[in-house]
C-alpha cells in the first residue's frame, strides 16, 4: 500500500539497518529534499546524525538564515554551518562551462563536509571514531537525469549525483532515491516537518553558479541576488506561489544591451524570468504568469538594479529547454 506512513517506516527501517551504530551528516541545502532526507535519518537514528549546511555563496538573499531557524526550529537536529564561499568562488573562477561549474560545486560541497568531520564528532571524540556516511536528498529525476537510470543519456550532473569526486570517503545514503518531489512532500509531512519547509519551491543545490550564464564572481551573485529577491517577492504578494513549481531568474553575465534611462543611454545586463509549471520537473510547461505581475517585476528589476536593463522571459517548455539554463 502506498501512503505516506508506510514509506516513512520502511525508509527508516531501510536507514536503521544501512547505518546500524554508527554515525552519519546530512549537507542541508535549504530545499525540500535534504530537510525530508535528514528527517527520516534523525528518526532512523537520532542524535548520531548530525547536519551540515555549506554556506557556498551561492545562495539566494534569507537562505542561510532560513536554514539555520527553520529547520532547527522543526527538528531540534544538530547543526554545523560551514563558512566555504571564499573557496569556492576561487575553484569557480574563470569556469564558464556548465558542466564544468557543477562537478566543482559536487566536488568542494564533498570537501566541505569531509572537512566539517572533526567538528561533528566534537572534542570529546574517540581517536579512530570517524562519520562513515553521508546523507543526501536525492531523488529519482536526479538519478535518471545525470545518466544513473538506465537507457537515459546524462543531461546534466546534478551536484549530488554525477558531479561527485571518485575518491569519496563516505558512504551514501540516499533514502528518497527511489521518490518523486510529491512523494518526498507527503513524506516530509508525515514526518511532521511544517509547510514552509515542505511546501517550498524546488532550488537546485548548486544554487546561483549555473543561474549566471558566463563567470561566477561576487559582484554578478550580487546582481543576481537582488533582482531574484524582487522577483520572488512580487509573485509572493501576487499570491501565485502555488501555481508555479518554481520560478529560476537568471543573469546573462556575458551579454550586454544598449537602453536608456532617465537621459542617459544604458549598457546594462538581461535578466531572464523562467516561471515553470511542473508535476515532477521530468517535463515542465512555461507558465502564463499574468502580466501586471511580469510587468511589476520587470519595473522593479530595471529600477532597482542598476546594472540590469532589460527584463526578458522564457517561453518554452521541457523538453525541449530544461528547467535550469546550466
Ligand atoms: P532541469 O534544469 O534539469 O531541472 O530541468 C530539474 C529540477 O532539478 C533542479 N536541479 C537540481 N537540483 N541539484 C539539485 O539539487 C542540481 O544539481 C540540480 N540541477 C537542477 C531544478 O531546479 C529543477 O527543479
Amino acid at each position: 500500500d502506498w501512503t505516506a506512513a508506510n514509506i516513512a517506516d520502511a525508509l527508516v527501517e531501510q536507514v536503521r539497518e544501512q547505518i546500524g551504530d554508527g554515525r552519519a551528516i546530512c549537507g542541508l541545502s535549504g530545499g525540500v529534499d535534504s530537510a525530508v532526507a535528514a528527517a527520516l535519518v534523525q528518526r532512523a537514528i537520532g542524535d548520531r546524525l548530525t547536519c551540515v549546511f555549506v554556506d557556498h555563496g551561492l545562495m539566494r538573499e534569507g537562505e542561510r538564515q532560513q536554514v539555520e531557524k527553520d529547520f532547527v526550529a522543526a527538528t531540534g537536529a544538530r547543526l554545523v554551518t560551514v563558512d566555504a564561499s571564499e573557496t569556492f568562488l576561487r575553484e569557480l573562477a574563470g569556469v564558464t562551462d556548465p558542466e564544468t561549474k557543477r562537478k566543482i560545486i559536487g566536488r568542494e560541497f564533498i570537501r566541505s563536509f569531509e572537512g566539517a568531520v572533526s567538528e561533528v564528532l566534537g572534542e570529546g571524540a574517540d581517536k579512530g571514531e570517524t562519520v562513515k556516511f553521508l546523507v543526501q536528498g536525492t531523488l529519482y529525476p536526479d538519478v535518471v537525469e545525470s545518466g544513473g537510470g538506465s537507457g537515459t543519456a546524462n543531461i546534466k550532473s546534478h551536484h549530488n549525483v554525477g558531479g561527485l569526486p571518485e575518491d569519496l570517503e563516505f558512504e551514501l545514503v540516499e533514502p528518497l532515491r527511489l521518490l518523486f518531489k510529491d512523494e518526498v512532500r507527503a513524506v516530509g509531512r508525515q514526518l511532521g516537518l511544517p509547510e514552509e519547509i515542505v511546501g517550498r519551491q524546488p532550488f537546485p543545490g548548486p544554487g546561483l553558479g549555473i543561474r549566471i550564464i558566463g563567470e561566477v564572481t561576487r559582484e554578478r551573485l550580487e546582481i543576481l541576488r537582488r533582482a531574484d529577491s524582487i522577483a520572488r517577492e512580487e509573485l509572493t504578494s501576487a499570491g501565485l506561489d502555488g501555481q508555479i513549481w518554481q520560478c529560476p531568474v537568471v543573469l546573462l553575465a556575458d551579454v550586454r544591451s544598449v537602453g536608456v534611462q532617465g537621459d542617459g543611454r544604458t549598457y546594462g545586463h538581461p535578466i531572464v524570468l523562467r516561471p515553470v509549471s511542473s508535476e515532477d520537473a521530468m517535463t515542465a510547461d512555461w507558465t502564463r504568469l499574468p502580466y501586471e505581475t511580469l510587468e511589476r517585476i520587470s519595473t522593479r528589476i530595471t529600477n532597482e538594479v542598476a546594472e540590469v536593463n532589460r527584463v526578458v522571459l522564457d517561453v518554452t517548455s521541457k523538453p525541449p529547454g530544461t528547467i535550469e539554463w546550466e
